[in-house]
């Protein structure tokens, strides 16, 4: 495997354009190609069977791209089927699951909410992270679908919808220390928040801690890109008119 290839990097949507923007800034000569599954958004509330299919579909491209690690940059996607894509290929695949543990080390007795899809809060993946922290923790567990909705139509700066929309799930969640979100899309929603809630209550995101995993696995593989130029990226979509929308979310 060749240190230059590029590092495959998908999602559901737009969400992993977070965790794209994430690798730049820790692996800035990386080359990245990013696959959006936006033709077929959002994951959050189809069968493990739709799910994995796309993902099956998706990892397959990647590959044909000689994508040398494959990151899955949805907590969604990475619940119903990372164990599968580890078995049955030969590359690493690096997945993502709500900051929880990030949430539950910041003391004891923390009140937590976890922000996400519905298929994530359901899985197996996230049913056993909370049986682990649910005995010294109080964990909350709130699905915010249109969260995904406002990304994928492109509705960030339509700032009057954004604070409707984000006041519906902070009313929705209970008094709590932090909030995590345990989906890559609600990263793009990160600064609203806590402006909103005036540094009452911490926002946690995975994306920092799956990158330095993501940067392990290429040192101990010998593969992070020693190239002296930054690293490019390929922006793939399968719905072809949203390409020019990637480029504009990763701006941000
Ligand atoms: N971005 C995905 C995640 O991190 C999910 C969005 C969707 O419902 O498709 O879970």
């Amino acid at each position: 495997m060749n240190k230059q290839n590029p590092i495959g990097v998908f999602d559901s949507g737009f969400g992993g354009i977070s965790v794209v923007k994430e690798i730049k800034r820790q692996l800035p000569h990386e080359n990245i190609i990013f696959f959006g599954d936006s033709k077929y958004n959002p994951y959050g509330t189809k069968s493990n069977e739709e799910i994995t299919q796309r993902c099956i579909a998706i990892s397959d491209t990647l590959i044909e791209k000689n994508a040398k690690a494959i990151v899955i940059a949805c907590n969604t996607a990475t619940s119903v089927c990372v164990k599968y894509l580890r078995q049955n290929y030969s590359i690493d695949f690096i997945g993502m699951e709500p900051a929880l543990k990030v949430a539950c080390d910041q003391g004891s007795h923390r009140k937590i909410a976890v922000w996400a899809t519905e298929v994530t809060l359901r899985e197996k993946k996230f049913q056993q992270l909370m049986e682990h922290f649910k005995d010294q923790h109080t964990i909350y567990s709130i699905p915010c679908p249109k969260l995904v909705q406002l990304v994928e139509q492109n509705e960030l700066d339509n700032i009057e919808l954004v604070n409707q929309v984000l006041d519906e799930y902070i009313q929705q969640t209970p008094d709590v220390d932090s909030i995590v979100l345990g989906c890559t899309h609600f990263v793009f929603y990160k600064d609203f928040l806590e402006k909103k809630l005036q540094g009452n209550v911490q926002v946690i995101d995975g994306n920092q801690g799956t990158v330095h995993h993501l940067k392990d696995i290429l040192e101990t593989k010998d593969l992070l890109n020693d190239q002296k130029e930054n690293g490019y990226i390929q922006w793939m979509n399968s719905d072809e008119e949203k390409l020019k929308c990637s480029e504009l979310l990763f701006k941000r």
